[in-house]
């Protein structure tokens, strides 16, 4: 698999870029980052995932980063490939000072590092078609999960007590059982015919394609109820699916062990798949690029 990086312009073979010890980034988790699914060498939703970034360095009072050059460079990136079907990395720290100390450095100069590499969508074609198993898990984050930072250690937990529980991802719940969002994807629920997930307001990532999604539901005829779901009320639901940026809209047929609905992915689902896949295709076949 091809990576192809670019460190503040430099453009260099990911295997190859060095970072400092005393990158923020590294020793605090004091950045931010996003994951966006190149088709055809052509960022999808290149707009939304910039703006969740800028929110996200906003959040975090890292400024001094230049996001119209980081994106000028996220397309030079792409033609060095080129890449045609691939994934781009993208993450800014607060970047490196000695000593470490916890408060803001007045010096640093924040890392802006990014990489392109070839992504074979096969595997998940396959589970988009027959869907995966979820478990539920203690939602044990933080309270400011809006952000896209990369303190991801409660995710990687969680992420691992799925796989080693045999399944693609974990539902992650908060002490009274309120299912908020999963550990790398945002999830949808369907009951009584209408969609639900969790309202964007509460401590979730705003999802770019659970945002996409919510935009296409009225073309698949589907109502949407922003809401709450418990953990007990999963056995009541007719379907769920996850959502993310390589997943795109995965029917989830199993959690823990038990099956949704029928077992099998449901129709809303389905139709859901469709609209996401029409929308992309309206993309592709635009000329204005
Ligand atoms: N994960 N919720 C969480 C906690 C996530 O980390 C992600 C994305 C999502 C889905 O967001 P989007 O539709 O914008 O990809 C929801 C990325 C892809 C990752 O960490 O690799």
């Amino acid at each position: 698999m091809r990576a192809i990086a670019n460190v503040h312009g430099q453009i260099l073979p990911l295997e190859d870029v060095k970072i400092s010890a005393l990158d923020r980034g590294f020793l605090f988790g004091d950045s931010v980052y996003e994951v966006v699914r190149v088709y055809q060498g052509r960022p999808y939703l290149e707009e939304e995932h910039f703006q969740r970034l800028a929110r996200s360095l906003e959040a975090i009072a890292l400024g001094g980063v230049d996001l119209v050059r980081l994106r000028r460079r996220v397309h030079d990136t792409i033609a060095a490939g080129p890449f045609r079907e691939a994934v781009l990395y993208v993450q800014i720290t607060r970047g490196a000072s000695m000593p470490r100390k916890h408060a803001f450095p007045k010096q640093a100069v924040p890392l802006e590092l990014l990489w392109v590499e070839d992504y074979d969508d096969a595997p998940y074609e396959h589970l988009r078609r027959v869907g995966v198993g979820v478990v539920t898990y203690p939602d044990r984050r933080w309270h400011r999960c809006d952000i896209k930072s990369t303190n991801l250690l409660a995710n990687v937990l969680a992420n691992q007590a799925a796989h080693d529980a045999g399944c693609y991802e974990a539902l992650l719940y908060l002490p009274d059982g309120t299912l908020t969002e999963a550990s790398h994807s945002s999830f949808f629920w369907v009951k009584d015919g209408a969609l639900g997930t969790t309202p964007s307001r509460d401590n979730i990532l705003p999802g770019i394609t659970r945002g996409l999604i919510l935009g296409l539901a009225g073309r698949a005829n589907v109502v949407v109820r922003e809401g709450h779901l418990r953990r007990d009320d999963l056995r009541s639901v007719d379907e769920l699916f996850l959502t993310g940026t390589t997943s795109e809209v995965l029917p989830v047929t199993h959690v823990d062990g038990q099956p949704v609905g029928s077992g099998r992915p449901g129709p809303i689902t389905r139709r859901l798949q469709e609209v996401y896949a029409a929308k992309l295709r309206e993309f592709l076949s635009a000329s204005s690029y």
